[in-house]
């Protein structure tokens, strides 16, 4: 069970930010919880898919020298596996581990890594995966169904973006439209599941479910191994955007591994609208809250009231600080990625892929966050690492947006 509180005084939309009393240098986080994260093999899974290659790294110096910072780079997840976003990394490893551990009873199958994708050992139809979603992760579950010939159940709040309901039927799967919000959407799915006897291919976790989303969340690794390879340089700051935190979680666990001493400073970026995590590292005991508020921000991907707890951890030691930011400064955002100034590459990013950015803008331009900008040194001799988490997943909004 997590507390419930209210996100509060966002009707005056101001952006805002905490400084993290939780956060350690050297983290205690026990085995239990670290094991998947350092037995994980998601990189030789990933790179056995067809459809995979390394995205790109983009450095944005023109950026960089406008907003003041030093080097700034963006990795670039809308093209990963051509589906717009970096979601599918998490469910490509999950159902992997999922598949070749009921089949195997229990015991460790990695030895089928490489293997697993290129020769998958199971026949059509004898799974039904299903899963909550705001738009990214159903697709990636659903395309990675659709790769092993098993039916996918996906479930989605009834306000979801007609484009992004389209895109996951698409892959064969079928949507069925929850009325509330994301988290209605997950009430929901674990209901049929349980009365259906579906596999739940969930990215946040609840207790008694953890395994999966522990999955998920190692699956990710891969992204962060591609930096480190496409970067020599260790970053200063890091901008990762949450929903239910489990992108998050691994960037704070891959950080605090890569770079110990220090690591990087972690920023976990929010909508003003749905700032679970800022509300639960600013609680008494820094545990995870539920909001009350309905989450209703254009940012989709982010719009989730309660942390997973199974990323909590992670993130309650790993961050140094917690951002919550407006719509606007999202808009904003995706306008200064696609309409670069000083030569700088373009970048399509959706409203959850462009959040980093807004928060890096925030801080180095509102003058309510001079404080943050000290703490976190950034000037221009800061190397600041961006994840453009998704391009235009919806690309009416999108155009809309940008102009
Ligand atoms: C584009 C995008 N960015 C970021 C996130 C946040 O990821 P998480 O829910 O793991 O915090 C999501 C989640 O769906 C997303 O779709």
């Amino acid at each position: 069970m997590t507390a419930r509180g209210r996100s509060g005084n966002f009707s005056c939309m101001t952006p805002r930010y905490v400084i993290n009393p939780f956060c350690r240098q050297s983290p205690d986080w026990p085995s239990s919880i670290t094991e998947e994260f350092r037995d994980c093999r998601a990189g030789i899974v990933h790179r056995s898919m067809a459809h995979y290659s390394e995205t790109p790294l983009v450095p944005l110096d023109g950026l960089a020298l406008e907003l003041g910072a030093g080097r700034l780079m963006v990795k670039d997840e809308s093209y990963r596996f051509g589906l717009n976003a970096f979601k599918a990394l998490g469910s490509a490893y999950a159902m992997y581990k999922f598949i070749t551990r009921q089949l195997s009873g229990g015991s460790s199958a990695d030895k089928r890594a490489g293997q697993f994708y290129l020769n998958p050992p199971i026949e059509p139809g004898e799974f039904t995966f299903c899963t909550a979603t705001d738009g990214n992760h159903g697709r990636g579950v659903a395309w990675v169904a659709r790769l092993l010939k098993q039916k996918a159940i996906i479930y989605l709040p009834e306000e979801t973006a007609p484009s992004r309901i389209e895109n996951i039927k698409a892959e064969g799967a079928e949507v069925i439209a929850v009325s509330g919000s994301y988290d209605s959407a997950v009430d929901r799915c674990r209901e049929d599941a349980e009365r259906n006897g579906w596999s739940i291919i969930a990215d946040t976790g609840w207790t008694g479910y953890e395994q999966i989303p522990r999955w998920i969340q190692a699956g990710y690794l891969t992204m962060f191994e591609e930096v480190q390879r496409q970067w020599s340089e260790r970053p200063d700051v890091v901008f990762i955007q949450s929903g239910v935190g489990a992108l998050a979680a691994t960037a704070a666990w891959y950080y605090h591994r890569a770079y110990p001493e220090p690591p990087p400073k972690l920023i976990c970026v929010e909508p003003l609208t749905a700032d679970c995590c800022l509300q639960s590292i600013k609680s008494e005991e820094g545990e995870p809250m539920t909001i009350d508020d309905n989450p209703s921000s254009i940012m989709a991907g982010l719009n989730c009231g309660t942390p997973s707890p199974v990323a909590w951890p992670f993130i309650k030691q790993g961050y140094a600080m917690f951002a919550a930011i407006t719509d606007r400064a999202g808009r904003e955002a995706m306008r200064t990625f696609y309409h670069p100034k000083g030569g700088d590459p373009r970048i399509v990013s959706g409203e959850s892929g462009a959040a980093g950015l807004a928060a890096l803008m925030t801080i180095m331009s509102d003058p309510a966050f001079k404080d943050a900008r000290e703490f976190l040194k950034l000037d221009k001799d800061s190397r600041v690492l961006l994840i453009n988490t998704e391009g235009d997943t919806d690309p009416e909004g999108f155009r809309v947006i940008v102009g």
